[in-house]
Formats: C-alpha cells, structure tokens, sequence
C-alpha cells in the first residue's frame, strides 16, 4: 500500500532529499522515485498516526503483539531503545552472555549493571539452551530489573521462552528477547507472553537490509516509554524505501502463511538437503531447532571452516554467512531458489572426497573473563601489547563478526586464555574485530 501511495506521489518536490526524485537526471537504477521525506499525507514514523500506523498495525495482527513498531535501523535500534526504556543508571540486567553487541551497547548507554546467564557449550561449541533453574537462581540472587535472551540465536537454539517469561513474570521482571533471527515465528509472541521481542525482518524474510520491527506487551514496559527511546536512537529521516518494504514483507507474510505451497517446498527441499548430507563422510551438517540454519562441522576434517568456506567460494561460486575455526554457517530462507540446496550439497560432496578424517578433539571452551568493573566505569586506558595484556582491565569489547557476540567486554580482566583463544580465532581466518581494531598488535587497556 505504501509503495502503491510513493509511486502515485507526482507532487513537485521543493524538499528533502535532494535527488529530488529526477531520475531523467539521475537514471534509475537506485529507487529514487519512491524516495521521500515525511511530507503531507506520507505520516511520521516517530508518531505515526496514518498510513505508518496502518503497517504497525498489520504487525500487530500478523505477530498477534498489543503494541507494534516498525524499525529502519534494524534490531539493534529496537535493542538500544528496549533497553534503555526499562533499566535505569545502576540498575542490574540479567542477560544471557551469547546475546549480540548491540545488547552490551544498550547496557553501557544505560549504566547499568550486567549479570550473567551463561548457556551451556555442545560438543560443537555452538551455545545451547538459556537453562531454568540458573535462571531461577540468578534471578534470587541478583534481583534484576530486566532480563535479556536470544532466541533463537544466529545458530538457530531457540530457548524455553514460556517458562523464561512465567519465571520472570512471577517476580514481576519483564524479559526482552532478542529475536532478531526470530522474525519467522509468528507465534512466538502469543505462546510465550514476552514483553519485548525485537526481530530482524531483514536476516530470514524477504525485507530490504535494516528493516525489523519491535513489539511490546504485557503491563510490565510502557509502549510509550519505548517509542520516545525510539525516538532518541533511530535515524530522524526514515526511509520511505525501507518502511515500503517493511510493508511488503508484512503483505508477502500474511500471502504465504505456514500451509502455503511455497512454505511446504521450502521445508521439503530443506529436510531432502538435510537427509542427502546424512551421507558425507567426513563433514557434519548439524542443525538446532530452527533449522533454517545450516552449520557444516569441519573439525572431523583437515580442513577448518574458513577453508571450507573459501572452497565454497571459489570453486563453486557460493558464499556463506560465516565461517568460525569449527564450522560453517549457511542460512537459508523462503526465498531461495530451492534448486541451491541441490548445488550447495553437491559441492559438499566434491569437496568431501578431497578431505582426510581427522580425530576430533574439542577445543577448550574460553571460560567467561573476570568482570571487574562495568563497561562505563572504564577509565584512563591506552593501547598496550596484546601479548602482554593478562591481567589487564579490558577498554573495549573483542567479537567475532558474524556473530558478533563479545568475546570479552570493556570492564572484563584479560587472560592468558583470551590472548591464545583470539590469536588461535586469527591464525584460523576468523573475522576477530574489537572497538578499536588493532588487534592482535595492540588492545585498549585500563592501565592502573
Ligand atoms: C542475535 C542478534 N541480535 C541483534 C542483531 C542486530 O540486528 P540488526 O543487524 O538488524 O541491527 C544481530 C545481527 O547480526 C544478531 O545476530
């Protein structure tokens, strides 16, 4: 509807932005025709009460949510304003260590204090489940005011969210999920009463890049509170092709629901891609309960995953979401060409004949850093050398990106088991990025 209303806008432009719309002067390979700036008639994303509310309100159906809110700057605003629309300077949040640096970002804007759930490692070194009873515990112990989970997580674990929310609900403590790989679940907010879901619609549905969208329920987080810390964080000139597309989606969900034909192919293909794998014989392809993603083990192999991925890449011309030291990560989504699945198993396949087997042994797991301080209480640091840097109070946040979760954050004491744990990531072509990126030369340290 949006898009039909952008196309059929003629009126001359005496406005932003200055492309002006003239694709005589401009060609049109970029989509400057539809796009505008909150003028008459278009609403205003910050208090929508038009046809921008019309968009929020079809989320509301399609997600079964009181309160939607379209995003244009992706999950990570919905985290920063949920967040901060909750907690409070010195207040604690319970947040489960797996969760994206967007979350740590909101923590440190908000000066709140971090706890931390810490799920379980496999065998694969993929983490699991949010576990109850620590939830229990920790929520006794520390009495916080917000707790943060992800689910499901990049790598498709998706935890207990009813029993996460019923355990938390009873102390009156609302939990945001971060369901930024989430956005396919549409029932996610009715079976498990979460009172802020932030999903990405961009990363599993067919939405331009940065298009998510946020819901809030329940009595325990004022909607209004959430949109004015929307308000502080996301951009102040939305794009008209990104809500457009927010649109779409919403429109492509509600035309092709779970029974739809182009669902159950998707799914077939899926589960036949899955099956054909069964029979590699030295690489694993594993899947968790959203199995969208398809993570392919490299360490019965010679090979690591960055390698793997590299031959994926140049000689079959298919590019991964990630690759880590263990394993790939492929995502796929509804809208493939299904016919991919076929190509991409093939290639597993040529690729393992050429493999030697290789004796499993897991890597030691990086055991959570010490937290000596918060994040924002980090003060008087300078770059030292990495190798040198056990024992000192880490300045800035270290990730691997994707997924982009911290592998130690700014207040945390550097060990020597971070030091041989990032320099092993580097050695294995592991995407290592820090706040500052001068690794593995130099990292920024507290240095009192
Ligand atoms: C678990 C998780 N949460 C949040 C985000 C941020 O989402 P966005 O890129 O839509 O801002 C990501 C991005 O990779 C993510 O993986």
């Amino acid at each position: 509807v949006l898009f039909e209303k952008l196309k059929a806008n003629n009126r001359i432009p005496f406005h932003m932005p200055g492309h002006k719309r003239n694709t005589k002067l401009l060609g049109n390979k970029l989509p400057y025709d539809i796009d505008i700036t909150e003028i008459e008639g278009f609403d205003n994303l910050h208090n929508p009460e038009g046809i921008i509310k019309e968009i929020e309100n079809k989320a509301k159906s399609i997600y079964q949510s009181e309160n939607s809110f379209i995003l244009v700057n992706g999950s990570t605003v919905g985290i920063l304003a949920g967040i901060n629309s909750v907690v409070k300077q010195g207040d604690t949040v319970l947040v489960a260590r797996n969760c994206h640096k967007s979350v740590y970002n909101a923590l440190e804007i908000a000066r709140a204090k971090a706890e931390y759930l810490e799920p379980p490692v496999d065998e694969y070194g993929i983490c699991g489940k949010i576990s109850l009873a620590e939830l229990e515990k920790k929520i006794d112990l520390y009495e916080p005011k917000l707790i943060v989970v992800t689910s499901p997580t990049y790598e498709g674990v998706v935890s207990n969210l009813q029993q996460i929310c019923e355990i938390a609900h009873f102390k009156n403590i609302p939990v945001l999920v971060d369901a930024a790989h989430g956005a396919t679940d549409l029932c996610m907010i009715e079976d498990s009463k979460a009172d802020i879901v932030v999903m990405s619609l961009h990363k599993t549905l067919p939405a331009l890049t940065q298009c998510a969208v946020a819901h809030i329920n329940g009595n325990l987080v004022d909607p209004q509170k959430f949109r004015i810390k929307l308000s502080v964080f996301e951009t102040s000139s939305p794009s008209y092709v990104l809500m457009s597309s927010i649109d779409y989606c919403l429109d492509f969900l509600i035309n092709n629901p779970k029974n739809s034909q182009l669902n159950i192919n998707y799914h077939n293909c899926l589960s036949e891609f899955y099956n054909d794998c069964e029979k590699l014989n030295n690489l694993k392809v594993l899947s968790y309960d959203e199995n969208s993603k398809i993570i392919i083990f490299t360490d019965y192999t010679n090979i690591n995953g960055n390698t793997l991925a590299k031959l994926l890449r140049d000689n079959h011309n298919i590019e991964i979401e990630m690759a880590t030291k263990n394993y790939v990560l492929a995502m796929t989504s509804i809208c493939d060409d299904f016919s991919n699945y076929k190509k991409l198993s093939k290639a597993l396949f040529k690729i393992d004949e050429t493999l030697e087997k290789r004796e499993y042994i897991p890597d030691k797991q990086l055991h959570l850093p010490y937290k000596k301080l918060e994040s924002w209480q980090v003060d008087c640091c300078d770059f030292i050398d990495f190798n040198k840097s056990d024992g000192c109070v880490c300045g800035e946040s270290i990730w691997a990106y994707p997924p982009g979760i911290p592998l130690i954050v700014a207040g945390e004491v550097v060990s020597k088991d971070v030091i041989a744990y990032v320099k092993d990531a580097l050695d294995n072509g592991v995407n290592i990025q820090s706040t500052y990126n001068k690794l593995p030369k130099e990292i920024y340290c507290q240095l009192t």
